[in-house]
């Protein structure tokens, strides 16, 4: 082992072995089939470019921190919240890791009505499911996703949920979680200032769980803090109510200004 080992490192084959550390937005490796990956499409991507641990697995608050520090600029204080809000579906007491299987356990973190992925009644809720997605994106109906499209999506998947899966179960948790993901594009592709973001990179995304770096999409220069997150998640928040009301464009242009000054926070739990 030792001699092959050595073998590879002189002839260069070293750097083409995944390991974690080696986080690049422009180097991608796909997972190998031990290589553990669970439902969320970002925290697959970031293995798969080794921002965080290839393999999927003993993913510390350190880890989280440092990925999505470095991938994607988030404040160090959100990505240790985020850990605090994943580390319940590791079973063990005071547990410091967790794994990306670990994040497939139904009504855990892993939820119905998922934009990408069918529910775990209909099949492997952890998967990207083209059917799914397919249903999702016909409700992004322009090259430039707004908070209204991303809502309607969540929207649709519910119903379609709610219709077909005797199981279907969502709870008030289950929202601000779905709020968050449902965001979560916006929040690494897109424009904190208008709430929008291009479909092509979400979608280039969502497809291969890998950075749109060929599409010319870049980590942001700005720190991404939890203000910014909790006033995405408000904008599809106000997008999911249906009525329009007599002044439906003044009313929703309102309270669509009132999010952007941040006088208007839906509730969040990240
Ligand atoms: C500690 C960090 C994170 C953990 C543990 C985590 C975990 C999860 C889990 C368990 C789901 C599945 C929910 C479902 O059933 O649909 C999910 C979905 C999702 N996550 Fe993450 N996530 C993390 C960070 C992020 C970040 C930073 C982003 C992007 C900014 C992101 C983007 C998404 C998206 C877009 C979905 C929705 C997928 C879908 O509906 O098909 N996640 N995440
Ligand atoms: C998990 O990661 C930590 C921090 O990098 C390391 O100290 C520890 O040895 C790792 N544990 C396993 C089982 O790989
Ligand atoms: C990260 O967020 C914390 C808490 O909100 C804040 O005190 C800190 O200044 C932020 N750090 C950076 C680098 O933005
Ligand atoms: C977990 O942490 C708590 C509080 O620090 C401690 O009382 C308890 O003994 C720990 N449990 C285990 C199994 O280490
Ligand atoms: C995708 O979702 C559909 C609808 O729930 C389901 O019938 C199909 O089996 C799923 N495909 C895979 C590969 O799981
Ligand atoms: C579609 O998006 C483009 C920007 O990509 C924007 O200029 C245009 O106004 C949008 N059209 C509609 C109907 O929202
Ligand atoms: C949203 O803002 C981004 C950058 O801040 C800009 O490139 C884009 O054209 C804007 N889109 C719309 C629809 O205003």
């Amino acid at each position: 082992m030792k001699l092959a080992t050595s073998v590879m490192t002189v002839l260069g084959l070293a750097s083409a072995s995944p390991h974690y550390g080696a986080g690049d937005i422009s180097h991608w490796i796909p997972p190998s089939a031990s290589d553990y990956r669970g439902p969320c499409p970002m925290m697959n991507t970031l293995a798969n470019h080794n921002f965080l641990p290839h393999d999927g697995r003993n993913i510390t608050r350190d880890k989280v921190i440092d990925g999505l520090g470095k991938a994607l600029n988030f404040n160090a204080t959100l990505a240790s919240l985020m850990f605090d809000m994943a580390i319940v579906v590791n079973p063990e007491p005071n547990a410091t890791w967790f794994t990306l299987d670990q994040l497939n356990q139904h009504n855990i973190l892993e939820h119905d009505a998922s934009l990408s992925r069918t529910d775990a009644f209909f099949g492997n809720s952890h998967i990207f499911n083209a059917s799914i997605f397919a249903e999702t994106t016909s409700y992004w109906t322009n090259d430039t996703l707004t908070p209204a499209m991303l809502a309607n999506s969540k929207l649709a998947r519910q119903i379609t949920s709610r219709a077909f899966n005797p199981t279907y179960t969502f709870t008030a948790s289950t929202e601000q979680f779905s709020l968050g993901e449902v965001a979560a594009p916006i929040v690494a592709f897109g424009s904190f200032d208008n709430g929008t973001v291009s479909r092509e990179l979400v979608e280039y995304f969502f497809r291969h769980e890998r950075f749109p770096t060929e599409l010319g999409w870049r980590t942001r220069d700005e720190v991404v803090q939890l203000m910014d997150v909790m006033k995405i998640s408000s904008m599809i928040g106000s997008e999911t109510d249906l009525l329009t009301g007599e002044e439906s464009s003044a009313g929703k242009a309102k309270r669509a200004d009132m999010v952007r000054r941040g006088d208007l926070h839906a509730g969040f739990k990240w």
